[in-house]
């Protein structure tokens, strides 16, 4: 399948986990990407994976509105157009919500939800000119209920609820914007998280996966590639649980 064959396609969060695999996915078929990371070292681990030499790498921390502006001009002056975004970034950190950080706090909230807010804002109007798509990656944190993550399941319940004020705004005017909501994937971020001592381990269940198994970032790419892409076309406005059945 060559479905991003001539298609220009930011990544973000292309460092690692999913954005990695998506990256690598979208290469496979056929895209052009801008991707970009704020780990420069993994974004290079990225870039020697991908097939198409005329995808570039972009060291962009997407909190800051400066640099996303900049990341944009400088697109803009190259590539002259944009076909989708994809915003994959994010962080994650397991708090007791009565303990969770001031510093902690905000440093989620801009990273995932003002940080993909502004990616979208700097986005919109190239996108407005090729009748594009967004795929935001949401969480099924924004759906359902997960203990400790007050900070995470807030940015993500924004990001769901932004896209699809997004969705309904511009979705007329040939734009597609959809999330994806992963749960139980294999990546850096689930392998190894902060934990709040002393746990009520019985709510552990309502993160894990019902058959006890993590997928890989690969089966999230998929899903991605299939919003982003024309196949979706008439998708709008949606929160694709890609989970297992976890919240089912
Ligand atoms: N892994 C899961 O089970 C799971 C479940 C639900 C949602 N998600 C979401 O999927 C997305 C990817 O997660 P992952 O599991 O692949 O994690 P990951 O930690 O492997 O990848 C996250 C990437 O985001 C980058 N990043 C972090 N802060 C950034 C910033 N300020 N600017 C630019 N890049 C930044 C990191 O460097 C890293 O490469 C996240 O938004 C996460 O919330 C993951």
């Amino acid at each position: 399948m060559q479905r991003f064959k001539n298609k220009i396609v930011v990544v973000t969060g292309a460092g690692s986990g999913i954005g990695r695999s998506t990256a690598l996915r979208l290469d496979a078929e056929g895209a052009k990407l801008l991707m970009v990371d704020i780990n420069e070292d993994q974004l290079e681990s990225t870039q020697s994976m991908l097939k198409n030499n005329e995808s570039s790498s972009h060291v962009v921390d997407i909190a800051s509105q400066e640099k996303i502006e900049r990341f944009f001009q400088d697109l803009l002056n190259t590539h002259k157009k944009l076909d989708a975004l994809i915003n994959v970034a994010g962080v994650l950190r397991f708090d007791n919500s009565h303990e969770v950080e001031l510093d902690n706090w905000n440093k989620i909230l801009d990273i995932n939800l003002t940080g993909t807010f502004f990616m979208c804002r700097y986005a919109l109007p190239l996108l407005l000119e090729s009748k594009g798509a967004i795929v935001n990656v949401s969480s099924t944190a924004a759906i359902g209920a997960h203990a400790w993550t007050a900070a995470y399941s807030a940015s993500k319940g924004g990001i769901s609820a932004f896209s699809k004020t997004l969705a309904v705004e511009y979705g007329m005017r040939g734009l597609n914007i959809n999330c994806v909501c992963p749960a139980s994937i294999e990546t850096p971020m689930s392998s190894n998280p902060h934990m709040p001592k002393d746990i009520d381990t019985r709510l552990l269940k309502k993160i894990m996966p019902l058959d006890g198994v993590n997928r890989s970032p690969d089966d999230i790419a998929s899903t991605i590639a299939f919003l982003a892409s024309e196949d979706a076309i008439h998708i709008n406005g949606i929160d694709l649980r890609v989970d297992g059945g976890l919240l089912t």
